[in-house]
């Protein structure tokens, strides 16, 4: 390379640069140069390659990006070949780590008003299928009463504690943990609220987790204490309220949600489970547009979903290329860009908006 190219690449670079720096994350609303998201740009004889770092593997938003830097970068003069590379740095809610000194860089609450509508499936699909992106997902079944992950997830055992410190167990790329995991299946469970809250507690802080971008969590159904030991127990990144076409179920998860924004907690979005003839369909997006907040999915009733669930192979996993499975892979994206936004966005104030991994 003559000295002249190299200086040519330099100033070829900084227009590159000043033109990343019109190009918006659609979600974030903030350029690609201050959100950090620009690394490695080099410019060698005219041809610039550099890579852009998502907040999400699953990023549904990627096409759009690219179509927008390319369209910035198009009238620089004496540009060659433009190549992009992708990575993904999940953001990281701070307040996780600071509260209960675990890094989990998320955490997302799966709730519902109401029993059987389909949480713990969706918690247990939705982790299974964000893990497939390529994170590090765990799930914490916080449903200390009525523990289900564990038949779900096709594992009913812990491995052996190391150190005295529980283990959890791991199937499906997700590591996860259940109270039944401590209990015996034919032992009733009778506890009052504040034991309740202790073993929410314990199972986010006594359980070996290790590094997680993402905590999901599977909550009882109902209003009442197991929802609010957790929000009292940790940051949540945002609940995913879980609803299904009936009437009756959309009243109870109305319910909820108006409790969790009471508690300060953000909405990631609806999902209406068990759509079709049955049940109907449609109210659970009528319930999100109503409450300003987004529409995750619709996903179909189908009793390959009840059976996987029954038999510890999810749906996503069993038949991937079912429609429940397809509505759950349009869930998973949805999930993570939302989720990057809020935790984003729950920063304090003294950390400025900007990747933080
Ligand atoms: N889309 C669906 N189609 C058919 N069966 C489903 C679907 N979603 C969940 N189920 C089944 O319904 C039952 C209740 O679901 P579950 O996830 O345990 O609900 P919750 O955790 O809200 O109580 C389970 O047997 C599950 O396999
Ligand atoms: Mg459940």
């Amino acid at each position: 390379m003559t000295n002249k190219d190299g200086n040519h690449d330099l100033s070829l670079k900084e227009d590159v640069q000043a033109a990343l720096t019109t190009v918006m994350d659609p979600e974030l609303h903030k350029d690609l140069v201050s959100l950090k998201m620009i690394r490695d740009l080099s410019v060698t004889e005219g041809n610039v390659s550099f890579t852009i770092v998502l907040t999400t593997p699953a990023c549904p938003l990627k096409g759009v990006m690219e179509k927008d830097a390319r369209k910035a970068l198009a009238p620089i003069t004496g540009i060659g070949e433009v190549t992009i590379n992708w990575d993904a740095a999940v953001p990281q809610d701070r307040r996780i780590a600071d509260q209960i000194g675990q890094l989990f860089r998320n955490t997302i609450a799966v709730s519902s008003g109401k029993g059987g509508v389909g949480k713990t499936t969706v918690a247990v699909n939705l982790a299974i299928g964000l893990a497939k992106t390529g994170t590090t997902v765990g799930l914490l079944d916080a449903d200390i009463l009525g523990p289900n992950v564990p038949r779900m997830m096709g594992v009913q055992t812990m491995p052996p504690p190391r150190e005295r410190k529980l283990i959890p167990a791991e199937h499906y790329g997700v590591q996860f943990f259940s109270m039944a995991f401590l209990t015996k299946p034919d032992q009733p469970l009778v506890w009052r609220g504040p034991m309740l809250h202790s073993a929410i507690r314990q199972l986010l802080t006594d359980v070996e987790w290790g590094e997680l971008d993402y905590l999901v969590i599977d909550l009882p159904p109902g209003t009442g204490d197991a929802q609010l030991s957790l929000a009292q127990s940790i940051p949540l990144s945002g609940v995913i309220i879980v609803t299904q076409p009936m009437q009756v179920a959309l009243d109870d998860a109305l319910r909820g949600l108006k409790m969790f924004e009471k508690l300060e907690v953000p909405i990631i979005g609806v999902v209406e489970n068990m759509s079709g003839d049955f049940f109907g369909a449609g109210t659970g997006e009528t319930l999100a547009v109503d409450q300003e907040v987004p529409f995750l999915a619709s996903i179909p009733l189908d009793a390959e979903v009840r059976k996987g669930g029954d038999s510890g192979r999810p749906i996503i996993v069993a038949a991937p290329e079912s429609a429940a499975a397809q509505a759950f892979n349009e869930l998973i994206p949805a999930v993570a860009a939302r989720v990057s936004v809020l935790t984003l966005a729950n920063q304090p104030s003294s950390i400025p908006l900007q990747m933080v991994r």
